[in-house]
């Protein structure tokens, strides 16, 4: 039984609109993104808003994070509803940026200084060995970004962001450039944060259909509408409804895969 229940709106996206110059890369972009509640679990998020290369995904990024102020609309967090600000949202960016002149653990701690509090050095350390224990990057902590494979630094820096503190994390294209093996070690990361606590909540932003859709309990599509500039939300799949979302082996699974191919119609 995949009982659940919604709750509160934890993020809205309002008629969202960008455009540069004349060119309108986005329209009306609406979505709403609700608490999940599971018995006996801790349920948190997962979200994937899918597209085509050039769509506007990395532009609604950087709009959902704050860092960049829509044309029209706007984007609201928390149970006030308020205008998302820079830095209330962890971005885990394309070419995420590990600092290279820092061990991995020094970068770990950047997440973890930037989430303020009163933290003790001792506690800061205990802390972080704990968090790279239970993602497996302890024998990692002494080196470098770059004696770390492209999958290894995508964990990291999605780690760091986890260190931050922020219930929110945005990702954008996290499968892309790794090898399968590794983008299944990222995927289970990503599962894995998502039930370490209710609220966490992750927004995932990809061209990557199978993949950003195998681990959402909500997809949308960002695509153009016939006769309409720009992209906009055309098609919203919500999968606890579909009795999809949290199933094992879900890539097996009829349902699933005809998912995947109503997705494609709609891009
Ligand atoms: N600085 C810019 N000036 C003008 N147009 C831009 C700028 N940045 C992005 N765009 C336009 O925004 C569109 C969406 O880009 P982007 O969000 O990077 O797409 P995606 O991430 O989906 O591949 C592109 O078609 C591009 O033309
Ligand atoms: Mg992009």
């Amino acid at each position: 039984m995949n009982a659940y229940t919604k709750h509160e709106v934890l993020l809205s996206a309002e008629n969202v609109g960008l455009q540069y110059g004349g060119k309108v890369v986005l329209r009306d972009v609406n979505f709403t993104i609700r608490d999940i509640r599971r018995q006996g679990i801790n349920q948190g998020q997962v979200v994937s808003l899918i597209g085509r290369s050039g769509i506007g995904k990395t532009q609604l990024f950087r709009i959902l994070s704050g860092l960049r102020r829509p044309n029209t609309g706007q984007v609201k967090m928390d149970e006030d509803q308020h205008v998302v600000q820079p830095g209330e949202v962890g971005i885990v960016p394309q070419n995420y940026i590990l600092f290279n002149h820092r061990t991995i653990y020094q970068n770990l701690k950047i997440g973890l200084d930037s989430a303020g509090g009163q933290l003790t050095e001792a506690h800061k350390r205990k802390t972080i060995e704990e968090c790279a224990a239970a993602f497996e990057l302890s024998e990692h902590l002494k080196k470098y970004p770059a004696q770390l494979s492209g999958g290894q630094r995508q964990r990291v820096s999605i780690i760091q962001q986890v260190l931050t503190g922020n219930k929110f994390i945005l990702l954008d294209e996290p499968f892309s450039g790794l090898d399968v093996l590794m983008v299944d070690r990222v995927m289970q990361l990503l599962l894995k944060i998502s039930t370490l606590n209710e609220h966490n909540t992750l927004i995932i932003v990809s061209h990557d259909i199978e993949n950003a859709a195998a681990i959402s309990d909500m997809v949308w599509v960002l695509a153009p509408e016939a006769g309409k500039p720009g992209a906009t939300i055309v098609k919203e799949y919500d999968l606890c409804e579909m009795e999809l979302a949290w199933t094992p082996n879900i890539r097996e699974n009829m349902r699933f895969v005809e998912l995947l191919a109503d997705i494609r119609r709609h891009l």
